[in-house]
This record gives C-alpha cells, structure tokens and sequence, in this order.
C-alpha cells in the first residue's frame, strides 16, 4: 500500500491515498472524504488543489520550468514551430517529418471560414473590441460546423480540434480586420500556418503582401510559447464546460471569455498600458512605490504569477525575441529600456524578493507585439489563438477519459439559514 495522509475530523481518523504523479507534488486523493466525514475541503482559487490528471504539461513555478510532454519551452522555442509544438500537444509525441507534413496540410486545409461567417461579423459595432468578437463568432462555430459536434465521436472531435486551430487564425485576423474597416482576406494555401495569420491580418488585396521572415519567426515562437499552460484559469474553465458535455466551440469560446480578463490573458494589454503610463524611467520608483501600498489597488502589471514563484522562462525567451524583433525591423521602443530598468528595480527590491514577484510572459510581449504592429486591443486575441491547441489538447485529454465526470464544486455556504417568505404588504 502507497503513502497515507491521516486526517482527524469529528473525533474520527480517516486515511486517503497519497498519489503520486511522474514529477511534482504528491496528491492526496480526498475524493472519499465528503462520504466518509460529511465535510468539505475549502479551497477558493483552487491554491491547493489538482482539478485533474494530466500527461501534457508539467510546470516546477519554484524552478521557473516548464515542459510540453516533457520537453522544455526553451528547446521548443529554440528548435521546433507551433506547428510541431500543437501535434506534440495533441498527440503526446513530436511528430515524424511525414507525420508533421500530413497535420500541416490537414490543418491549412481547414484554415477557411464558412463565407456566412462573414456576414455575421457585420452583426457586431464598428469599434467592438476584438475579444468580444472572438468570444461571439468562436461560440457560433458550432451553429456551422455541426458536423463535427458529437463529442462521443473520436473523429468527430478530431476534426472538430483541427477546425479550431486551422480556423483561429482566420478569426483572429478578420476582428482585427474589422476593427480598422478593412476588407477581410481569405487565407492563403502556400504560406505556414503563422505567414498566413500576418497575411491575413496586415495585408490587403489591392498589394502583394511579403511575409518578413524574421517576423514569421518571432510570432511563431510567440506562439509556441503560448500554446498550453496547465491547469491555468481559462483551460480550467474549458475543461468545466466540456464536462457537461458541451460542444468543443462551444467550449473554446468560454476559455476564450475568461482570458480577457486583466488578470490573465489581458495582462499584456494592461502591461504596456502601465509600461506607457510610466513613460522614463526616472518616474519608475513612484510605481514601484505605488505597487507595494496596500492602500493603493495599482499592481506591476505583467509581475507575479499563481505558479511562478521564480522568472518566468517564457519571459526570458521573449525578452530575446523582442531583441530579433527590434533587430530585424530596425526599430527600437524607448519603453523596452523602460520595462528593463522597471525589471531592475523591482528584483532588487525586497517587497518583490519576497513575495517572489518576477516579470512573466506578458511583461515584454506587448513591446514586441506593438513593433510587429499589433494594436493593443489584438493582445489578447493572439494569445486567444495560439492557446486554443491547448485548450483543444485538454478537453480531448479530458474527454477521452473514461472516468471523466462533470465539474461541480460545493461550496461552504454563509446566507441565511431557512426562514418563512413576508408578502410585500408585512415587510
Ligand atoms: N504587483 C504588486 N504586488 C503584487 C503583484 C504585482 N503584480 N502580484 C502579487 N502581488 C502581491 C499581492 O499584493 C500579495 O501581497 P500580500 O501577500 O501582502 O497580500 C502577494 O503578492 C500575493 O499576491 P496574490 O494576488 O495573492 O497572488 P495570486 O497568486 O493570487 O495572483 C496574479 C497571481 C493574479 C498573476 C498576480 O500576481 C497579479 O495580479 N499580477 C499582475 C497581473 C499579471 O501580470 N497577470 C498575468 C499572469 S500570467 C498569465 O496569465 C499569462
């Protein structure tokens, strides 16, 4: 018998299974407890708790590592495409040279968008943000690809996971199109998943569009570093909505809702927002100043993580990825020095030391995200897109698991205790 975790409640011992994963944490298996104490655990946030079992991606927070299938972002950043990186995600393996040929093609094959699509973009106001978009035409997927929405079916959610990818970028490109009232472009065949995204997002039809390779380089490693992330808030929220039983559209569009939100995938957004806030670097300390008053709601936007208690390693990836960036266009953001001196200063600060606060991915994205020549408001929508192969990788994980059941959480309840209805007239 493995390790046992006691536990005392209400004069009575109790034992539960300590489980051990592959590398991480023990857990300890409580899925008895509320049987045999009649107690809740109380975990809001879910600080302490493993919602599931998963073989795809692992993070170490106090050693700022983290691994697809085993192999770590740097290694997949450095060497691979977000194209090997999504197979790897969706099958557990890198692909072979045939094998990853087979899933571009299918995939690029699948990148165009139903043309009624189109007309329901027109649905929505001229200056919509470009998430509520994604969250609107994401939803309505499955009004139009139907076909592939019977999620007992393992080719059904094959192509319904391949439709998500191929699609995203098509998406993703015609909200941004939207935004600025240009004519929307149909995807192009011949370029690579991530040249077809910058295509369809900064060209137009009246020219030919050059794909600049170094930037097809960085945005697809800005990708890959994107791709998947655990058990973070929206893939957990994907997760609870596929565990009803909910279409995979469906699904992706509620992960797509939760990442707007500032604390997660709007980071990056409000991360440049406070970087231009800022301004010089000699205005930094009064924000240092201001993060650290507990009178003052201001926080280091783009600083600290749930995981990470140590520096993110996709920052340090996009911190030279913005360097490529910057080299590559000849350009330069007097807000990279800023957000550097910014790094400086808070890690050297012991309120930052302490709380083990350190720059994560979203610190340095939206620098580089503006030179390629994003506005603020696509942010999130590229992060939408390049961690809808995670989402689409967890939901199978979870659907194919035959013990699967839906998410329903209790709660500990403080409202008033039973009491008898007042008509209006007593009150
Ligand atoms: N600036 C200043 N203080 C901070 C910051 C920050 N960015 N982040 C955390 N703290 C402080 C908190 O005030 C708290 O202090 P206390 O213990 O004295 O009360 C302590 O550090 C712990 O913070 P929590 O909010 O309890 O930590 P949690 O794990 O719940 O939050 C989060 C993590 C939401 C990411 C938080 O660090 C934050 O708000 N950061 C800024 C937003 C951001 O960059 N989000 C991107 C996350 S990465 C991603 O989604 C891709």
């Amino acid at each position: 018998m493995g390790d046992q975790a006691k536990l005392s409640a209400g004069g009575a011992d109790f034992e539960y299974p300590v489980l051990k994963g592959s590398v991480g944490p023990d857990v300890i298996d409580i899925r008895k407890l509320y049987g045999q104490t009649g107690k809740f655990t109380f975990d809001p946030g879910f600080t302490s708790t493993a919602s599931c079992e998963s073989a795809l991606t692992y993070i170490d927070g106090d050693e700022g590592v983290l691994l697809h299938r085993g192999y770590p972002i740097g290694q997949l950043a450095e060497h691979s495409s977000f194209m090997e990186t999504s197979y790897l995600l969706l099958n557990g393996e890198l692909p072979s040279k045939d094998e990853l040929a087979t899933f571009e093609n299918t995939i690029t094959r699948h990148t165009m968008l139903h043309e009624q699509l189109a007309t329901f973009y027109r649905g929505f106001r001229r200056d919509a943000h470009p998430m509520a978009i994604m969250c609107g035409v994401v939803g309505a997927l499955s009004a139009f690809y139907h076909d592939s929405t019977d999620i007992a079916d393992p080719e059904h959610r094959k192509i319904s996971s391949h439709r998500l990818i191929a699609k995203m970028p098509t998406i993703a490109a015609m909200a941004y199109k939207y935004s600025v009232g240009q004519p929307f472009l149909y995807p192009d065949n011949k370029l690579s998943y991530t040249g077809n995204f910058l295509r369809m997002t900064f060209g137009v039809p009246a020219e030919e569009y050059e794909v600049i390779p170094a930037v097809e380089k960085a945005m697809d490693r800005i990708f890959i570093l994107h791709a998947d992330h655990e058990q973070n808030a929206s893939t957990s929220t994907v997760r609870l909505a596929g565990s009803s039983g909910a279409n995979p559209f469906a699904c992706i569009a509620a992960g797509i809702a939760c990442l707007w939100g500032p604390a997660h995938g709007g980071a990056n957004e409000a991360a440049l927002n406070m970087l231009k806030e800022i301004g010089t670097p000699d205005r930094i300390q009064h924000y240092i100043d201001r993060a650290k008053d507990k009178s003052d709601p201001f926080r280091l936007m783009g600083f600290g993580h749930r995981v990470y208690k140590n520096y993110d390693p996709r920052a340090t990836v996009m911190q030279s990825t913005l360097r490529e960036v910057f080299e590559a266009l000849n350009v330069t953001d007097p807000l990279f020095e800023t957000a550097l001196r910014l790094e400086e200063i808070a890690l050297s600060d012991p309120y930052f030391a302490e709380k083990k606060l350190f720059p994560n991915v979203d610190f340095y994205s939206g620098i580089i995200l503006s030179a390629i020549g994003f506005p603020t408001t696509m942010f999130t929508v590229l992060f939408a897109l390049a961690r809808t192969v995670g989402w689409v990788a967890q939901w199978n994980e979870m659907i194919s698991d035959p013990g699967q059941k839906i998410g329903r959480p209790r709660q500990l309840y403080t409202g008033p205790t039973q009491r008898d209805y007042v008509p209006v007239d007593k009150r």
